[in-house]
């Protein structure tokens, strides 16, 4: 033993909301031209939960995060940092994360919103590991928080039927421990890319500075799906590689959940088992940046996730942005 310390970041407990309404692809037909066989084929989506009036993306929010800090085991005092992912946010501003603060009553600390899409939550995962081991922070509240229901076109079955509403959170906590631990929990290596060269094939039509209207979300589906195998195999091997791990050493990936047909080609780029994939699409859809933790929560809760296990979480969307986490929790 080196004797060296490092601080890391630790998932000390995870928690997720979701709407009270779950819609089916049936339902979905009667209002829109499609079919549960068509959305079934092509994305593996059988259903997804859609908010009501009273239901926003920052009571999601914070339903995801007290059952969060539940799972730690800690008060929502001792929260210092809260980063929302987010690219629907109850207004333009105040950012999200501060509506959360309050609405925990952990007032003070650090709060802020990121805008990555559905890479979002791995933009806020890596912020925030950076942030605790930099010493800014003690413990953080990462939330991927989304009602994408309310920026959908319903009359472009090309994209209304694929994305659905919820939250999930990560309370991550910086602890020192011995360098040489290779057995103790925490984040190990993070990686993000953008390439804004492709911020014409996953946008919303409006803004504050343009449009002065919020927008709806428009898609080349076609081209995100190919770009979407591609960049995602490109940062697993990247942050593998900087660990110095094969995927062989991975229990479990926790991958964006966009379309099956992504996570089985990804998967097979990798040689990864498609046992070690966590799969919430079929019964979430794209929920942007909530649907990494919601998987995540979803597979701790049922007992497949477990502590000591090695896991690998990544995403891609909008922007083009990328990126993944490997942790060990
Ligand atoms: O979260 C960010 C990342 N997002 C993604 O990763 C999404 C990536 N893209 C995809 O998942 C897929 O490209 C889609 C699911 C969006 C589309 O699947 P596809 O196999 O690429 O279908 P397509 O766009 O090539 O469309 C095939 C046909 C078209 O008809 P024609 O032109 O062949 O006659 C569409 O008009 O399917 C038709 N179609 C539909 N039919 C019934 C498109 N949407 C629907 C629909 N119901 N909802």
């Amino acid at each position: 033993m080196s004797g060296q310390r490092v601080r890391r970041s630790v998932i000390r407990g995870s928690g997720s909301a979701l709407p009270e309404t779950c819609v089916t692809n049936a339902e979905l037909a009667k209002r829109v031209d499609t079919t549960d066989e068509w959305i079934v084929e092509r994305t593996g989506i059988r259903a997804r939960y859609i908010a009501n009036a009273s239901e926003t993306t920052s009571s999601l929010a914070t339903l995801a995060a007290q059952r969060a800090i539940a799972a730690a085991g800690i008060a929502a005092s001792d929260i210092d940092l809260i980063i929302v992912a987010t690219a629907t946010p109850d207004q333009t501003f105040p950012a999200c994360a501060t509506i959360v603060q309050h609405n925990l009553g952990c007032n003070g600390g650090i709060a802020f919103d990121v805008a990555a899409v559905c890479s979002g939550f791995l933009y806020a995962m890596t912020t925030a590991d950076a942030l605790l081991r930099g010493g800014n922070a003690r413990r953080a509240l990462v939330i991927g928080a989304e009602t994408f229901s309310r920026i959908l076109d319903w009359d472009d079955r090309t994209t209304c039927v694929l994305f659905g509403d919820g939250a999930g959170a990560l309370v991550l906590e910086a602890v020192d421990g011995d360098a040489d631990d290779m057995a103790a929990p925490g984040i190990i290596a993070t990686r993000l890319h953008a390439d804004g060269a492709y911020n014409d094939m996953l946008y919303v039509d409006g803004g504050p500075s343009t449009t002065q209207t919020v927008g709806k979300l428009r898609m080349k589906g076609r081209e995100v799906f190919r770009h979407a195998v591609v960049n995602l195999a490109s940062v697993l091997a990247e942050v593998l590689a900087v660990a110095g791990m094969t995927s062989a050493d991975l229990d479990w990936v926790v991958p964006h959940q966009a379309n099956y047909r992504i996570l089985d080609a990804t998967a097979r780029k990798l040689s990864l088992p498609a046992e070690k994939v966590i799969v919430t699409v079929d019964h979430h859809a794209n929920t942007s940046a909530a649907s990494v933790p919601l998987a995540y929560d979803e597979a701790v809760r049922d007992g497949r996730i477990r502590p000591g296990h090695m896991v690998m979480f990544e995403a891609m969307g909008g922007g083009f942005t990328w990126g993944a986490v490997l942790a060990r929790v």
